[in-house]
Formats: C-alpha cells, structure tokens, sequence
C-alpha cells in the first residue's frame, strides 16, 4: 500500500520456511471478495456518524459557549450531583443558559445498566474472542444506539484496563484481551461503533487497575516502555479513534492515584496522545481538590464521595480558584473539553431525553432493542472456541439420546436478574457480577435450546440441573452422549461471590466441576463439557478423562447464549472463535498472581504468551488458538515494507501521526481444504530485529478473519502501522523502528505458524 504522498518500496523480501502445502485449492479469489465474505451475517445495519466537524470545529463551540458562563456554571459542569441524584450513575446539573442538559453517564460495556428493554450482549471478552473486527464494530453500534435512545450522554465503556495480565483478575472479562493490539483494535471497533451511534464513549479504566483486591489502595509501578508497550496501547487506539471521555482509575501508578498523575493525565493522556476529550474519575476515585484539577482531571463523579455529601470539587474547587491554588484557566479547560465532546458528538441537537431512573429498576424507560438480538447472537455463536473434538464428536448428529448435566444448563429458578449486578453464580453463566453487568431482558439458557433442537430432531432428554456427582451420574448412565455444563465467575469487588472478592481464588471451575465432570466421564464414552467461563481455567484434570471427546469453550455470551451454543453444537456454523488469552497446564505457568500489598508490574513485558515463549513453557491451549468442523492451509506468504521517511512527528490525537502510516503489507492465501465452510482467524505475528532491547519473540501485529467454502481460497491481508514494527525508547521518549530483520509468522495461532519469513 503506498504511503501517503509516496512511492511503494519493496526493500527486501525472503521466506525462511515459507510455505506450508496447499491441499485441494481449486480457486483464489480476489482480496476483494474475501475481505466480502468477512461481513458480518448480521442484518444488524451499523449507524454511520453524523458530521458535526472534527475536535476543532468541536472546541471551536465549546469557547463561544464557554463565554457565557459564570464560574459558579463551570464549577456545576466539572462536579458530578452525587450518587443516586440523578437518573443515572453520573449526572451533572443542567445550565439552560446554553442549552445544555442534565449530563446523563451510565454503565456500562455489556449494556446499559439498571435498565430495562436493553440488550444484555456477550461480553467484552467474549467479543474478542470473535477476532471479528465487523461484529464488534456492530456491537459497539448497538450499544451505542442503544443508549442514546434511553437518553445517555456518556456510556461508561469500553474497558481497556484491567488488560488482563493476572488471569484471576475480577474485571478482566469486561475488556478484551492481555494482548495490547488485540484490546486496541477492539477498543477502536467499539468506539468508533458507539460513537457512530451518537453517544460518548469512555475509555477506561486508565490505568494500571489489574486486580480488585485493594483497588483504591494499591500501586502499580510500571515501567515507561512496559506501559507504552503495553497498558497504554489500547488507550492511544481509543484516542486515535477519537474516544470522547476516559476515565480515570482507583489504583495508584507509580505510588500516585491515577486520578491524580499528572504523568498519566497531563504527560501521556493529553500531551503525548493529544487527547482532545475529558478525564472523568472512576467513582470516588478522586482524593484532593487541587491535586486532581492540577494533575489534569476534567470531571469529579459522582461528585459526593457516593453520598456522604463530602464534594472534593463543587465549592471547594470555586474557593480554590478564588484562593489562587487552582488557575482559572484550569477550569475553563475541563469545561472547554467537556463541552467540546458534547458538541463532537452532535449532542446539541435534538438529543433524547433520560425519562428512566437507575434507582427504580429502570421502570418506565423505553424499549431499545430493535434487531440487536442478532447481532448479539451473532456474537455469541462466532466467540464460541472449540478446544477439542476427538473422532468428529461434534457437530451431534440427531443423537438418538442426550444427557443435559450441571446447574450452568438451566437459567436461575428466581429469574436470570435474581441477584443485584449478577452477583451470585446459579444458573447458566453469561456475564460476570459488578458494575459491568446489565439487566437480561431474557435469557436463552443452554437447555431450553438444546430442547428445542432434540424436539425437532427427535432426541430423548434426559437431566440432571444440579452440580451434585451422582445426580449427573445417573443421568449421563442413561444416554449416548452426555454434555456437562461447568462455569466459574468473578467481578467487581464491592460483591462478594461464595468468599470471591471479586479476583477468583484459582482457576479452577466453581461448584466441583472437576468433580462432575469426573462423575460424568466415568459412565459416559461421549462425554462433552462445556464452560462458561470469565476467563482461563486449568483443564487437566478433565482432559485427563479419556471419555471427554469434546470441549467448547462457550465463554461468557450474553442473553442468547443457548442459540448461539446450538449454533455451534449441531453444526449450522462451524466453530471460529480463538482463545483471546493462553490456557495454561497450572496457574503458576502465567508468571503473575494478584498482589496483597503494591505490584511493582516485575514481569515487564512478558505476559500471556508473551511469558510463555520467553520461559519456554507449553501452554495447554495457546492465546490464538481454536477448532474449526473443517480444516485450513497457509501459503504464499508475501511481505512488502516501505518506510523511508521516518513518519510525521505532528501530534494529532493518538499521538505522532506518523505512527500511524501504514509501512508495511503481508499477505497470505488461506485454502479451506476441508469438507465444510468455515471462517478462519489468520494471525500475524512480528519479532523485531536483534538491535532492539530485549523484546518479546513474538507479538501480535496483525489478524483476519476469512470466511471460506469448501475448497475455497482466499487472500489475507495485513496492513502494519509504523508503530507496530517499533519499541518504546525511555530515553529518546519515542518510538523507534529498529533497523535488521524483522520475523514475520502468519498462522492460526501463536504456536501454529505455518508461514513463516524476514522482512
Ligand atoms: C466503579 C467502576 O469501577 C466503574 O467501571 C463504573 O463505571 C463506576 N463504578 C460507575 O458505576
């Protein structure tokens, strides 16, 4: 692809290992027609964005309006009301005076919270796992139209932070991946879907917030080029996709509260980034008023300290302007870009008004669902990861009999919305507990699917709804094949979950689903488990059972979760979902663990997969990997690089532009060379040459999904941004592309790269 202004140079190009053979390739087709079969089957239309002008054309109106305002006006649109003030989680107050209303935020990244006749959609987690960048834009789109509809400004979401590297993390499942790029590109995807909708999105939460043991408390020491390498990468993506709002976090960075650095705010956020919307603080995140305003923080929710009426902001920041601690122009800032994200939006004209409360159960608010069942589905179907399938166990073929075995099969006997922000595990598990959670307006459980493809197929039922051994046994006794249903939760800290403080204890299954799954196995021959999980789980001990023919990793898929698992089971698509994360053999293999004091991040660059190649250790399932009913070749790898100039050092937002430029083109000819059609996630993998610092072997720089017939081949296409190819240099302060050999790998995961070239 050329550079801007430049001509294509191809500098060097040889294939060590190259090509794999190619089976049964009867046609290539054009990269036009592949990158086609890559749109989503939804029939779920994305929105596109109104043009309200750019950030420019955006502060350009936030000043004339500015002018009008008294300090006391200002001080109004920086403090959030107080906790349960307002409908929402957040509010600030209305000032007619320039005709802007009652600022309305509201949770959260799976839907709109405390509401209802919204769509629970799978989680952030269980998106990535698509590695479908068209489904989560649409999913982006669907929440986003979701909220504007029920009158939100701001939709607190997505979550790049917790990344995910401790794999006990409570929140993790809230955002996408321990992977950075991953996470940025799906960072991105929703942003630009939501905001295409019309309402604000916020990043957060920024940064550093890997664990909720201690959240408020504790500090998470990170160096300089791990953070840009790392933490902060999908924040520039969000930023870059001109994300309207990020939200500050509870911990500490580097021995400061995040709401509070004026390293993260001032130094990285808005100087190096050049972030043109607004920090606002994770609730009660804020600990001082000068600090926080000095620091670079633009808005104080919920304002209150959650209802004892303690205002950091509110008259205690006009007396610090009056008293000289805080400048004026400090605060015509926060409200400048406030505003200025208000008008991007296009939210100054003919915006729906909040006609719901938070604190009602959401009794009397619109139903906003349209079509979004579809895509939600669609979502939950595709995020599916097949890790193992013995003797072609599945797709079931009209089983004549079928063992449905474990309380994750059936829904809440009280309701799927029994427990207060999903805080308890009973019934099937779809989302994790906490502030990320969202009312299900239904919830299609595992069995009541099932059910009504065995009705139809003629299948015998026979269940066992409880996690008790020899309850399932006696089922699984009784048919041909059993499936046997496991789960394991987590959340947000302030919910307590069977002694889980939000972090998981271990990464074992909840309830003794080892112990069920035992159960099972031992009278069963066709033993199929399926787990809904907030994350990785050790499956040793299940996989050790010869009688496990078959694991779907069934992840965490929203309110249609047993559509999208028939889908899968029986065939009607074929799995392609990939691990966002690594399955290890033991826990200890992840190199990292929740911290009861301060986390000094030792473990630098070397997370997930990162570590395991670094340590040499074999991962059970590695981060990338995923079955498919059919089977795919690679060939013909082709790299083309072109970076003469260095790239623009202008900031826009998202930092220098330069890092931007696409610099470098890898393709590949993916063949489905089996008896199906399937979709295959085609990953590229880059090392950086030798004269780099100590770097990771291997990083994701690069993934496509192509959906191909049988015999079908189709064309993969890579583009790499100059800071894709480049490291963080602490004492330049920059990125740097390294000159020498790049390793370029395609493949179908981390570990199975079967292309494999220099560049
Ligand atoms: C605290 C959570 O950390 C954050 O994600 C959420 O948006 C706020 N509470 C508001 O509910």
């Amino acid at each position: 692809m050329p550079l801007p202004g430049g001509t294509l140079d191809i500098c060097s190009l040889s294939l060590a290992s190259a090509k794999s053979s190619v089976v049964a390739m009867t046609f290539l087709r054009s990269a036009t027609l592949a990158l086609a079969a890559l749109l989503p089957l939804s029939s779920a239309v994305p929105t596109a964005r109104a043009d309200n002008g750019g950030w420019d054309a955006a502060h350009t109106k936030a000043a004339t309006a500015l002018a009008k305002l008294s300090l006391q006006d200002k001080v109004k649109m920086v403090t959030g009301e107080g906790w349960e003030k307002g409908p929402c989680v957040g509010t600030t107050a209305e000032i007619s005076s320039i005709g802007y209303p009652q600022l309305c935020l509201q949770d959260g990244p799976l839907g709109i919270r405390f509401a209802k006749g919204i769509t629970a959609f799978p989680a952030g987690v269980h998106a990535a796992s698509t590695w479908d960048i068209d489904l989560i834009n649409a999913r982006g789109n669907a929440l986003g139209t979701e909220a504007k509809a029920m009158g939100i400004h701001v939709q607190l979401g997505p979550v790049g932070g917790p990344l995910g590297k401790i794999p006990h993390g409570g929140r993790n499942w809230e955002g996408f991946s321990p992977d950075p790029y991953l996470t940025g590109v799906a960072m991105a995807e929703t942003i630009t879907g939501m905001q295409n909708a019309g309402v604000q999105a916020c990043a957060k939460h920024y940064i550093g917030n890997e664990q909720e043991l201690n959240r408020e408390t504790m500090s998470s020491t990170i160096a300089d080029r791990v953070n840009h390498e790392l933490y902060l990468w999908p924040f520039a993506d969000s930023v870059k996709a001109n994300v309207a709002s990020v939200m500050c976090s509870y911990n500490r960075l580097n021995g400061t509260h995040a709401c509070e650095s004026d390293l993260a705010l001032n130094g990285l956020l808005k100087g190096e980034l050049d972030f043109r919307g607004y920090v606002v603080s994770d609730w009660n995140a804020q600990h001082t008023t000068v600090g926080s305003a000095k620091a670079g923080m633009d808005m104080s929710m919920p304002g209150d300290n959650f209802g004892d009426n303690k205002y950091l902001w509110g008259t205690a920041l006009t007396n610090a302007v009056s008293g000289g601690q805080v400048d004026q122009s400090r605060v015509d800032d926060m409200v400048k870009r406030i505003l200025a994200s208000w008008y991007y939006l296009g939210q100054d004209a003919g915006y729906p008004k909040v006609g719901w409360s938070s604190w009602n159960g959401g009794v009397g608010g619109p139903d906003v669902q349209g079509d979004h069942k579809i895509v939600a589905r669609d979502i939950a179907r595709d995020g599916i990861v097949l890790l193992k399938n013995e003797n072609n166990a599945l797709p079931l073929k009209k089983p004549a009999s079928l063992a449905i075995i474990g309380n994750d099969a059936i829904n809440n006997p009280n309701g799927p919305n029994a427990c207060v922000d999903r805080g308890c595990d009973v019934g099937t598990l779809a989302m994790g507990w906490g502030s990320g959670a969202a009312e299900f307006p239904y919830l299609i459980s595992p069995l009541d699917a099932i059910q009504k493809q065995a009705t139809a197929d003629g299948t015998t039922i026979v269940t066992s709804t409880t996690d008790g051994t020899s309850e399932g046994a006696a089922a699984a006794g009784k048919a041909n094949t059993a499936i046997v249903f496991i789960n394991a939760d987590s959340g947000e800290g302030y919910i307590t979950v069977e002694g889980q403080a939000g972090d998981r204890a271990n990464l074992d299954p909840w309830h003794n689903g080892n112990g069920l799954v035992e159960a099972v196995a031992n009278v069963n021959k066709n033993t199929i488990v399926v787990i809904h999980s907030v994350g990785p789980l050790i499956l040793e001990r299940i996989l050790a059972l010869p009688n496990v023919v078959a694991v779907v990793w069934a992840g965490l898929p929203g309110q249609e979760s047993g559509n999208g698992l028939v889908d899968i089971l029986y065939g009607s698509k074929s799995p392609n979902g990939k691990l966002p994360y690594t399955i290890a053999k033991q826990a200890s293999d992840y190199g990292t663990s929740v911290k009861s004091g301060d986390d000094d991040f030792s473990e630098g660059l070397y997370i997930d997969y990162r570590h395991f190649d670094k340590a040499g250790i074999e991962p059970r399932y590695e981060f990338g990997f995923g079955l498919s009913y059919t089977t795919f070749e690679y060939s013909d790898l082709t790299t083309t690089y072109s970076d003469k100039t260095g790239g623009s050092t202008t900031t826009a937002p998202g930092g220098a532009e330069g890092l931007y430029d696409t610099v470098a083109t890898v393709t590949a000819k993916i063949t489905n060379s089996g008896t199906v059609e399937g979709a295959e996630v085609a990953q590229l993998y880059i090392g950086l040459p030798s004269s780099a610092p100590s770097t990771p072997v291997r990083q994701l720089r690069g993934f496509s999904k192509i959906n191909l017939a049988a015999g079908e081949s189709g064309t993969v296409t890579f583009s790499l941004r100059r800071k894709d190819l480049s490291y963080w240099d602490t004492d330049a302060q920059k990125w740097v592309t390294p000159t020498g050999d790049f390793t370029v790998s395609v493949g179908a995961s981390s570990r199975n790269l079967a292309l494999k070239g220099t560049m």
